[in-house]
């Protein structure tokens, strides 16, 4: 894939419109994305950052979840930006969106106590992936935390089956190091120390986990 290529939502741009309809009746998504939020434990005042923000549905659940954090969603679909800007204005929320150009983060070292993410990193081929966790990596605060859910390598011969049904739809290149377990490795390569799993998913489309990690 070429410079800040990208696979969008739901593989093709033009599905981009049903993706949380589509989301939503296939997966156990407001299950994730609670669970997501529950481990990250948002405190008030804490600065946060939704990567891969898509329409920006766990930015919002953040958000009203904890309504006096700071958070922040970037995703490097422009049109998708619009969806969820839109969905923001709706709810008349305080919540800044951001473009990313799939290279730098437009932040600062040790910006954010918490980085947060949902099914972006089987969009990320193995380089992209390492890339943009040195980048996270570099503007998370001391003693801040990274909390990734998407999929991972179940222990279930019948969830990894599944989930090699999406590698079709999604691709094998992004999708190989989640297939193969190494998300947990990355985080680690990237500076994050304590990397673990907090909690598993069974989809139609495979297992989903919660990864963490620290930022010492
Ligand atoms: C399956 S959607 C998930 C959206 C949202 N996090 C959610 O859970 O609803 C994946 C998102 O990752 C974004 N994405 C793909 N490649 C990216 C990259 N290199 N950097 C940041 N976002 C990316 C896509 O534009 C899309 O919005």
């Amino acid at each position: 894939m070429g410079k800040n290529k990208f696979i969008p939502a739901l593989r093709f741009k033009w599905l981009t419109p049903v993706y949380d309809f589509l989301i939503g009746v296939t997966m156990p998504e407001m299950h994730i994305k609670q669970s997501l939020i529950d481990f990250s434990y948002l405190t008030d005042g804490a600065t946060v950052l939704d990567f891969g923000c898509g329409t920006a549905t766990l930015t919002i659940m953040a958000k009203e979840h904890r309504p006096t954090i700071k958070i922040t969603g970037i995703d490097i679909d422009k049109a998708i930006l619009v969806k969820a800007t839109e969905k923001i204005n709706q709810k008349n929320l305080d919540i800044q969106l951001t473009g990313y150009n799939g290279e730098s983060l437009p932040f600062e070292d040790n910006s954010f106590d918490r980085i947060i993410s949902c099914l972006v990193f089987h969009h990320l081929a193995t380089p992209v992936k390492q890339k943009a966790l040195v980048e996270l990596f570099r503007i998370t605060k001391s003693n801040g935390q990274l909390f990734i859910a998407d999929f991972g390598r179940s222990d279930s011969w019948h969830q990894r089956l599944l989930f090699n049904m999406i590698r079709g739809f999604d691709g094998y290149t992004p999708t190989r190091a989640n297939a193969k377990g190494l998300m947990l490795p990355l985080i680690s390569d990237a500076g994050f120390v304590n990397p673990s799993i907090k909690k598993r998913f069974k989809t139609v489309f495979g297992e989903v986990q919660i990864f963490n990690a620290i930022k010492q």
